[in-house]
């Protein structure tokens, strides 16, 4: 499955493209650009340190815990791909994540390449745990960036049965391209969000609603399917 912020809105960490989403108050090209970085590198690290912080202190809801719970119902078989940076996922005890937009709890090194785990500010400018240099930035993908572990994820899309695409807008690429994948290798594919996509000709099932009503209801379908009680939902 891919997920997205709107998976974690019901947990207090704010969303990107609602009215009250962080882009209304931030330009992208300020604060998620290689080229603002450079420019202002100090509102760079302002803004990521304090999602870090909001991160840390918000806990993961019912749509987190039910696909933990799926994934250890059909222990190998639950990949969850997340365009999310927070970690609500692992706490909520999902061991197969993909984060393909980086993470908060990591800090890359611009002198050595070194990824490592982070869970302090990056402002103070700290030394990379490697090579010494003070020129850590948020293990973050930024926009114009490459995301992280491609190949992998589209080989697994591309062998999936279920696909679903939870609480994300779509607007981003090649994240919101993976439904076409999986759609094309025979997936049955489903949309969990609060509002439905512009295009949802993709998607077999399209389910609105907040994440922590719609995700443990699917799951808890998928589950009386395995055991061949009824069909799903
Ligand atoms: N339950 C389900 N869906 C929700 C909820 C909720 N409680 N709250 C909001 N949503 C849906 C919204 O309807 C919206 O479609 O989540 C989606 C959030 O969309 P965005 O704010 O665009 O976030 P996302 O899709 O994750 O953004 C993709 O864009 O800015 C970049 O790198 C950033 O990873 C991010 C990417």
């Amino acid at each position: 499955m891919l997920t997205g912020a709107g998976i974690s809105a019901e947990s207090g960490i704010r969303t990107f493209r609602a009215s009250d989403g962080l882009w209304e108050e931030h330009r992208i090209e300020d604060v998620a650009t290689p080229e603002g970085y450079a420019a202002d590198p100090a509102l760079v690290h302002a803004f990521y340190d304090e999602r870090r912080r909001a991160a840390r202190a918000a806990e993961p809801n019912a749509a987190h815990r039910a696909l933990a719970e799926l994934a250890e119902r059909v222990p190998g078989e639950v990949l969850i791909v997340t365009q999310n940076i927070d970690d609500l996922h692992e706490r909520a005890g999902s061991s197969r994540v993909i984060h393909i937009h980086g993470e908060l709890g990591s800090a890359l090194c611009e002198a050595c390449g070194r990824r490592m785990p982070w869970t302090q500010d990056l402002a103070g400018r700290p030394p990379c745990r490697a090579c010494g240099e003070r020129v850590l930035r948020p293990d973050v993908v930024w926009f114009g960036e490459a995301v992280y572990a491609l190949d992998e994820i589209f080989d697994a899309v591309a062998l999936c049965e279920e696909f679903w695409v939870v609480g994300t807008s779509g607007a981003v690429t090649p994240a919101a391209s993976l439904v076409a994948v999986a759609a094309e290798a025979g997936a049955r594919t489903a949309l969990l969000n609060l509002e439905a996509h512009d295009d949802v000709r993709l998607f077999d099932e399209v389910v609105l609603g907040p994440a922590t009503e719609t995700v443990p209801a699917f799951a808890a379908g998928i589950s009386r399917q395995r055991d061949g009680v009824g069909g799903r939902g």
